[in-house]
């Protein structure tokens, strides 16, 4: 080697290193701020069993305790202890910082503005990274604790209420963990389906996430997710065949990793009581695009319909999709039309003669109603900020519409635009969790739902 040559490759090195050295310096600078460490609950409490005895969710101070011994007395009185020590060491993680959710709740324009300022100040706009999710779940205790993640039980109607959900997601892991946060309870079930060709430090995230609850399956098999394509339903296939051994849930609800609920735990289980079995799965012929399934009849003679994809369903209809020898051939069917995943679903539950409980048998379905998602076509309401692929992009803005709306979970939120908007719907969550617990506010009415068109009208 030269001389020359010699050099050349010592400014190399020496230029890489820099470069590098640069880079770690930059990445350190734009961490984000994340939540501190602190020992939040006394970690006995987390270890205890859940109890035996539940007390009175709906109304506490109808706990009859003379009906119960007295250690499922005690029973009931720790838990009870544990329950207002728990929320009082989450609320710090719960309350918005420097914003007033309350108020923007009630459409107070100044506090509006000052939230978008805020929601667009760099320190409220950098994402977690995937890597950090991994490190912090290396000691799960605690992971959850600092989190806030709700581990006890929150009374006998939920617990005998379990929830499946089907979570098919591809980035954004801060997003994708604060939704698991915010729909997380020890007796639910939590399918993940991590797509195919996510990268491969969001996986490692993903499945570390996973590992730290015993009811969050990461699914083995992957799928690389084309939108229009059958891989947009196998994900949902897999992980209806996953969570179907599970044999106590009462519904199945799929989600995105783009979406959050705005409703508690307490309130959806009410609002599914109050559905009494019914499916609730959008429909339509009349706006239908026929010319997906022209060249090609369903089996039985069925009439396929399209339909939103997000549903919320009971177990036979997820049984039919498993099991029923005609579902099975329309499902094949549908591999064989264009976006299959519009059409298998509605198909199913406004085909009342496939015999699936809690379809519809009525005829209003053009215009019956849906409460599975909050979504904001354009042309509907208004939008705070902007439209992507016609579907409103949720920001702070339109936190009063979401306040007000019916739907159990909306659609659909960036999170690194808009933080802040998250914030306050966890914030309501939080709150209103905590209310149902000690029983101070005015649950959800469900007459409403109880009375709607497709609870009306089903198979049964
Ligand atoms: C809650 O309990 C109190 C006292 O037992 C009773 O007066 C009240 O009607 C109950 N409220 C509901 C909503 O059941
Ligand atoms: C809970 O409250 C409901 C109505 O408020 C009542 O019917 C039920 O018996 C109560 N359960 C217990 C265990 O007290
Ligand atoms: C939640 O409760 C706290 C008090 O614990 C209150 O300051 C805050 O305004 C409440 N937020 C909402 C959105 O109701
Ligand atoms: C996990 O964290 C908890 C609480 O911070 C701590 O008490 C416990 O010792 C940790 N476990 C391990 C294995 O480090
Ligand atoms: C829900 O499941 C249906 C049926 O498998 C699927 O077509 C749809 O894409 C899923 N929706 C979401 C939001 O994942
Ligand atoms: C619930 O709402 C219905 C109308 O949707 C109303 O008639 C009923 O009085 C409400 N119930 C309560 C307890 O507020």
């Amino acid at each position: 080697m030269s001389a020359k040559t010699r050099l050349k490759v010592f400014v190399s090195v020496v230029a890489v290193c820099l470069m590098t050295m640069c880079l770690v310096a930059y990445d350190k600078r734009f961490l984000p701020a994340m939540p501190k460490f602190t020992r939040v609950v006394d970690l006995q409490t987390f270890k205890n069993p859940p109890p035996q005895h539940y007390l009175n969710i709906s109304n506490t101070s109808t706990i009859h305790f003379d009906a119960y011994s007295k250690s499922a007395e005690n029973g009931i009185r720790n838990h009870l202890r544990k329950l207002r020590q728990m929320f009082k060491h989450f609320e710090p993680l719960y309350q918005t910082k420097g914003v007033n959710c309350r108020a923007i709740f009630r459409r107070n324009q100044e506090e509006i503005e000052k939230a978008k300022t805020i929601a667009a100040s760099p320190s409220r706009q950098t994402s977690v990274r995937d890597f950090w999710y991994v490190q912090a779940t290396k000691n799960c205790t605690r992971f959850k604790e600092s989190r806030g993640y709700i581990t006890l039980s929150l009374g006998e109607e939920e617990d005998n209420f379990p929830i499946a959900y089907s979570l098919v997601v591809y980035k954004d892991m801060e997003m994708v963990e604060r939704l698991l946060r915010a729909i997380y309870r020890p007796q639910n079930y939590y399918c993940l389906h991590v797509d195919a060709s996510s990268k491969p430090a969001f996986f490692r995230a993903a499945s570390a996430l996973a590992e730290c609850f015993p009811n969050v399956h990461l699914t083995k098999k992957r799928m690389d997710v084309h939108w229009g394509e059958f891989t947009v339903l196998k994900p949902e296939l897999i992980c209806m065949h996953e969570l179907w051994r599970f044999r106590k849930w009462k519904y199945y609800i799929n989600l995105t990793g783009q979406e959050f609920p705005l409703k508690t735990n307490l309130e959806i289980v009410r609002i599914l009581k109050a559905y009494n079995g019914a499916n609730d799965v959008q429909g339509t012929l009349k706006n239908a695009n026929r010319e997906r399934w022209r060249n090609t009849l369903p089996p039985h003679g069925l009439q396929p319909y399209k339909g939103s994809v997000h549903v919320a369903v009971n177990r036979d209809f997820v049984q039919h999709i498993i099991k029923d020898p005609k579902t099975q051939d329309l499902l094949k069917w549908t591999r064989k039309t264009e976006i299959p995943d519009e059409t298998l679903f509605a198909t199913m539950n406004h085909n009342p003669q496939l015999g699936i409980k809690g379809s519809y048998n009525g005829d209003k379905i053009e215009t019956k109603p849906t409460f599975t998602r909050f979504k904001n076509w354009w042309e509907r309401r208004p939008c705070a900020w902007m439209s992507v692929r016609d579907i409103c992009i949720l920001t702070v803005g339109d936190l009063p519409l979401l306040f007000e709306a019916r739907h159990m979970f909306a659609n659909k939120f960036y999170m690194w635009h808009d933080k802040v908007v998250i914030e306050c719907l966890e914030e309501k969550n939080f709150n209103r969790t905590r209310a149902g617990v000690f029983g101070r506010n005015q649950l959800i009415n469900t007459t409403f739902y109880a009375n709607v068109e497709f609870v009306k009208h089903q198979v049964t």
